[in-house]
């Protein structure tokens, strides 16, 4: 974790060379359609326009680097950066990523930002980041994201169980959830018949994991028409932003 630390007693922390306080977090999150950034204060207020850039095809990592890289043009100082990713990362490595280009399998993001931008990075699953910008910290809170893809990101207690993808898990007549309710099943079978399905994946969730809240975001979550319930929340995009600050405040 980056803390400046108090030296030798004498200076507060308010007058150290860089005052935690002060530090400023470049937010992005990439997405399957999108990429969005956005620089954040230190308790994760918008510093800055949130500015977005279609995913362009391929979705390489190059071609998605240049991009970024022009985007940051557009932004403040800043001293650290958050990256939500549309795949399973482990060790700042994105080990999948079913809805971008084949060469971000295995790829090096953290280390790559890093050492193009010259601040610490830390990158982590776009669901989870966009979970710890809504959860309440308590009990078992689970988060879905309907988008391009289906995110998913489950909480006990506030700490996430890193590596849930719900997505690529069958679930019925041999599809996996992400084929029965992500962007490509509601252009295909509609809104009517997806709403269904949505209802009925929330369901299954909540009978596997028996969560105490439900958090649902993504872009199609704006189609939803389901029965409101007080445990269930729809979550802003913006969240997705938002919620890369806790990057810096959880072990990593
Ligand atoms: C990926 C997840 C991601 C989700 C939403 C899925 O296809 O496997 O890791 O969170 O899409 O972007």
């Amino acid at each position: 974790m980056q803390v400046v630390k108090k030296r030798g007693g004498s200076k507060s922390v308010k007058d150290s060379p860089l005052n935690w306080r002060k530090l400023t977090t470049l937010a992005i999150d990439i997405g399957g359609s999108g990429l969005k950034m956005m620089a954040l204060d230190s308790r994760g207020n918008a510093v800055s326009e949130r500015l977005r850039t279609p995913t362009p095809q391929p979705a390489s990592p190059d071609k998605m680097l240049n991009i970024l890289d022009e985007m940051k043009q557009h932004m403040p100082v800043f001293h650290r950066v958050s990256v939500g990713f549309p795949g399973v990362i482990k060790q700042g490595e994105t080990l999948t990523a079913a809805n971008l280009d084949k060469k971000w399998v295995g790829f090096p993001l953290e280390q790559t930002l890093e050492q193009k931008w010259g601040r610490p990075v830390r990158v982590c699953n776009d669901a989870a980041v966009q979970g710890y910008g809504a959860i309440s910290g308590r009990g078992v809170e689970l988060v879905l994201t309907l988008g391009t893809g289906v995110g998913s990101a489950l909480y006990i207690d506030g700490r996430l169980c890193p590596g849930l993808e719900l997505a690529h898990h069958p679930w019925r007549k041999g599809k996996t959830y992400e084929e029965c309710i992500g962007r490509a099943a509601l252009d295909k079978i509609g809104q009517k018949k997806w709403n269904r399905l949505v209802e009925r994946a929330i369901a299954q969730t909540e009978a596997l994991f028996n969560w105490d809240r439900l958090y649902i975001g993504g872009g199609n979550s704006r189609k939803l028409e389901i029965e409101a319930r007080p445990e269930v929340t729809l979550i802003e995009n913006e969240q997705g932003l938002t919620g890369g600050i806790a990057l810096w405040q959880v072990a990593n």
